[in-house]
C-alpha cells in the first residue's frame, strides 16, 4: 500500500523534524506554519506547500499538528469555513493539560472530526530513530487507522480512550524531565557560587541522574511500594533525607543562590515528619504530595 498523505501544521522544529521523516518515508506531505519561510527547507525537499489552514487540513485525511499548546490550534482551525474539518482525523502532537486535550477532542467532534491526542517523548532531532517515542490516546480505531504512518515519527505506546491520558502520561513524564534539568542548573548554581568551575561539577552530576535506578530500585519495586503505601525504614528515612534537604536549603541561602526549588523539596520532607513519617522510608513523601480523595 502506498504511504497515505498527511498535512502537518506548525513547523517550529518538531514539526519540521516530523515533517521530513515522513517525507523520507514516502508520504506525500503537505505542509502549513503561521510564519511561511519555516517551510522552505521542507518545500525543497518534495513538500508541498499549503496556501492556508483550510487548503492544509482538506490536502490530506490526516493532519498532525505540532504547535506550542492547544490555543495555537484554535487561532489556527478556529476560523475555518464551516464544514471544513468534517471527516478529517486530527493528531495534537501539542503540549497542553489533560483537560484542554479532552476539551479540543469535544470541540472537533462538533465539527465532524476525529482526534487523537499525542505526546513525543524525544527531542526534536530523536524524531524517527531508534528510541523515539510518543503516547496517545483516544478513539482506539482512530489510533489504529494512523499507526503505519505515526510509527515512522517513532515507536508508538496507545493509552487509551480517554483524550487526556496521552497529554497526562507527558507532562507527568516532562515534570521529572524539567525537575531534574532546575536541579541540575540550580546545583550548578551552588558550584560556581564558590568560585568551582561547572565543568568540574556537572560530568559528575550527570553520573547522579542515571545512578538513581541503582540507588532507589527500579520503576516496578518503587511503584509496588507506594501503591502499598509501605515505606519500612531501614535504609534512607524521611528523617535523614529531611536533614540534607534543610543543609541544601541553607546552602543556597547562604551562598546566595535562588532558594526556590530546594525550600519546596525541604518543605516535603519537613511536612513529611511533621505528619509522623520520619523513621519511615523517603517513599513516604508521596503521602504528603499526592492529590487528597476529595
Ligand atoms: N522541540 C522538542 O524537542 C520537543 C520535544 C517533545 C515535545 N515537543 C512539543 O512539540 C510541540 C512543538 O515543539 P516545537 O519545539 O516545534 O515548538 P515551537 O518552536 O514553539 O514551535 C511551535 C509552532 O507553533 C506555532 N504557533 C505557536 N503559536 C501559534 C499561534 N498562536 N498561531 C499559529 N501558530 C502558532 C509556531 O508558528 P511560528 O513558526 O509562526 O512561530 C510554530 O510552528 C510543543 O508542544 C512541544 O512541547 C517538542
Amino acid at each position: 500500500m502506498n504511504p497515505a498523505p498527511i498535512t502537518v501544521v506548525g513547523l517550529g522544529p518538531m514539526g519540521r523534524a516530523m515533517a521530513g521523516a515522513l517525507l523520507r518515508a514516502g508520504h506525500p506531505v503537505t505542509v502549513w506554519n503561521r510564519t511561511p519561510a519555516r517551510a522552505d527547507e521542507l518545500v525543497l525537499a518534495g513538500a508541498t506547500r499549503a496556501a492556508g489552514p483550510a487548503d492544509a487540513v482538506t490536502a490530506s485525511p490526516l493532519t498532525i499538528l505540532s504547535l506550542t499548546d492547544y490555543p495555537a490550534m484554535y487561532d489556527i482551525l478556529g476560523g475555518l469555513p464551516a464544514g471544513a474539518l468534517a471527516g478529517r482525523d486530527l493528531v495534537n502532537l501539542s503540549s497542553d493539560t489533560p483537560a484542554a486535550s479532552r476539551a479540543a477532542a469535544e470541540w472537533a467532534g462538533d465539527r465532524g472530526a476525529r482526534f487523537l491526542t499525542g505526546g513525543v517523548m524525544v527531542p526534536a532531532p530523536a524524531i524517527g530513530q531508534p528510541g523515539a517515542h510518543a503516547y496517545y490516546s483516544g478513539p482506539e480505531e482512530l489510533f489504529a487507522a494512523h499507526a503505519p504512518a505515526l510509527r515512522v515519527i517513532g515507536e508508538t505506546r496507545y493509552l487509551g480512550a480517554d483524550p487526556g491520558l496521552a497529554q497526562l502520561f507527558y507532562q507527568a513524564q516532562l515534570d521529572v524531565f524539567l525537575t531534574a534539568l532546575s536541579a541540575l542548573l540550580h546545583a550548578t548554581a551552588l558550584v560556581t557560587a564558590a568560585g568551582v568551575p561547572a565543568s568540574d561539577f556537572l560530568p559528575d552530576a550527570m553520573g547522579m541522574l542515571t545512578g538513581i535506578p541503582d540507588m532507589v530500585g527500579d520503576g516496578a519495586s518503587v511503584a509496588a511500594a507506594l501503591e502499598a503505601g509501605r515505606h519500612p525504614g531501614d535504609l534512607s528515612t524521611t528523617r535523614m533525607m529531611g536533614a540534607t534537604a534543610a543543609h541544601i536549603l541553607r546552602t543556597s541561602e547562604e551562598s546566595g543562590v535562588d532558594r526556590e526549588l530546594p525550600a519546596a523539596v525541604a518543605s516535603h520532607y519537613g511536612r513529611a515528619i511533621a505528619a509522623g513519617h520520619g523513621a519511615r522510608n523517603w517513599t513516604a513523601l508521596y503521602e504528603v504530595i499526592r492529590a487528597r480523595p476529595q
